[in-house]
This record gives C-alpha cells, sequence and structure tokens, in this order.
C-alpha cells in the first residue's frame, strides 16, 4: 500500500517523473554501453588483416567519392547461393579497418567483397573505361576519365593519419613512408621489399598501363584487386570463434 501511494507521488508530478524516468534511461544505457568500451573481444581477430596500403586507401576514397557502393555491396552472406558465387561469406574482421564500411544494401552490379585477383589488371581498366566493351548487357557507368586525373602523394600521409583518429593501426613508420610505398606500389620496377614488409600481399604493378604517371585507375584498380584477398582461408579455421 505504501509504495502505491510512493508511486502516485511520482506520477502526478511530472517534473519528478521526467528526472525519474531520465536516471532509469541513464543507468539502462550505462550498462549497456559502458561493457564495449573495454571488452577487447568485441571484433574477431583473424590472421592476415592489415590496413590499407597508402594506393589502396587512395582507390578507396575514389570508390567512395564515385559511389560504387551505390550499385555495389561489399558483404557476402552465409547462404549457399552467395557463397557460390561469391566466395567465403565476409567475416566482420574483413571491414574492421573500413571507416565507412562499404558492406551496401544494394546490387544492381556483383558484390565485390572478393572481386580481387578474379580478372587482370587490364580487364578491370577496360570494364572502368567502357563496361559494355567487356560486358555488352552491362549498365555500369564508364568512369574513363579515372586515367587522366593524376594523384598528388604527397598528400596521402594526411588520409592515414585521419583513419588513425577512429583507430586504424598505421605506424609512424607507415605515415612517414606513405608517400614512397603510394609510389612503389604503382612502379613495377621500385624496391617493394619495405612496402611488402608493411602491407604483406600488396599488389604491385603498372595498374593502368601508363608507367608515366600514378592515376586514380591506378589507385582504384590497386584497391579492387586486393579486396578480398587479406584472409588465407585455405588455413583459416570457420569453427575457431564458436563456442
Ligand atoms: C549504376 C550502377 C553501377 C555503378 C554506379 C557501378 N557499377 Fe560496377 N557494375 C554494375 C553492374 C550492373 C555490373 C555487372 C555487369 C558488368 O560486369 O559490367 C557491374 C560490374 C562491376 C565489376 C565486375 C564484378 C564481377 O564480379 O564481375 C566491377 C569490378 C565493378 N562493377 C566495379 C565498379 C566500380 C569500381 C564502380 C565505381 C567506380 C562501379 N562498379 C560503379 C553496376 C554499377
Amino acid at each position: 500500500m505504501a509504495l502505491i501511494d510512493k508511486h502516485a507521488i511520482l506520477e502526478k508530478n511530472a517534473t519528478l517523473l521526467l528526472v525519474g524516468s531520465l536516471l532509469v534511461v541513464t543507468v539502462g544505457g550505462i550498462v549497456e554501453i559502458a561493457p564495449l568500451f573495454y571488452l577487447e573481444n568485441t571484433i574477431e581477430k583473424v590472421e592476415g588483416m592489415r590496413p590499407y596500403s597508402p594506393l589502396e586507401l587512395t582507390g578507396r576514397n575514389i570508390y567512395i567519392r564515385e559511389g560504387c557502393y551505390v550499385c555495389h555491396s561489399q558483404m557476402i552472406r552465409p547462404f549457399r547461393d552467395e557463397v557460390e558465387r561469391y566466395g567465403h561469406y565476409s567475416l566482420a574482421a574483413e571491414s574492421m579497418y573500413d571507416h565507412p564500411f562499404q558492406w551496401g544494401s544494394k546490387r544492381s552490379g556483383p558484390d565485390l567483397a572478393r572481386v580481387g585477383d578474379r580478372y587482370s589488371n587490364e580487364w578491370h581498366v577496360q570494364h572502368l573505361t567502357e563496361p559494355r566493351s567487356v560486358v555488352p548487357e552491362s549498365i555500369m557507368p564508364s568512369y574513363s576519365f579515372l586515367s587522366s586525373v593524376t594523384i598528388e602523394p604527397s598528400q596521402i600521409s594526411t588520409h592515414l593519419v585521419a583513419n588513425t583518429r577512429v583507430g586504424v593501426p598505421y605506424t609512424e613508420a607507415m605515415i612517414e613512408n606513405a608517400q614512397a610505398d603510394l609510389l612503389a606500389q604503382s612502379d613495377p620496377n621500385a624496391d617493394t621489399s619495405a612496402l611488402l614488409e608493411r602491407y604483406p600481399k600488396a599488389k604491385v604493378g603498372d595498374f593502368d598501363g601508363n608507367p608515366g604517371a600514378v592515376t586514380e585507375m591506378d589507385a582504384l584498380v590497386a584497391y579492387l584487386q586486393m579486396l578480398g584477398t587479406l584472409v588465407d582461408f585455405s588455413t583459416y579455421d570457420d569453427t575457431a570463434g564458436a563456442r
């Protein structure tokens, strides 16, 4: 009886009710959110994942700028038809360095999460330049202008720094050598040992077939060619994380 009386006081006083409600919501919110700041294991670590190389990151920025995600997803769902078409379903860890992630919700074109290594560099350049020259029924727009826009390599380190702000573990050495790494990755004759030590499995080459300049086409193709290739699924244990 006494408790009901006290509750009536709360219900009849709008200010008190508001303060009480806020208190309850705050406590509930803290209980739900606070542990996330301390849990290291909210994302499963998977061998092979590394931050994007400077050239790949540049390509990724172009991918976002051009709105490729409007037609392409980057998330293979664990359904048989998707796995048979695109390969192993996407792991959460595979987008751990994506800010913002590119999962997408629209597939006018195929999923691109594992498009890396599926085609040659020449195919990508031809396809991006004039999609209908390789896939006659394609509705994809042409991005031929990417071949004539050169990249300003001196700016790339600032993109790495921006990524460190949101938790991507770029090291001092990676930031310091960003420009050199970008140039080395797009030059088949460069010494790439330092680049590959920092960014294992990075694809090196003159992606756009124009050795004279590092263009946006070089960067975008370098990015496409590494998508989904970092984790080695011949050794990845599907059940390791299961409890
Ligand atoms: C208007 C929708 C649309 C946009 C925007 C678009 N694409 Fe596509 N894309 C498609 C369609 C449809 C296909 C399938 C036909 C083809 O291969 O051209 C495709 C195919 C592809 C393929 C081949 C995939 C495979 O597995 O065969 C790649 C790679 C690709 N697109 C990359 C891109 C990139 C990079 C961009 C942004 C610069 C982009 N697309 C923008 C619609 C789009």
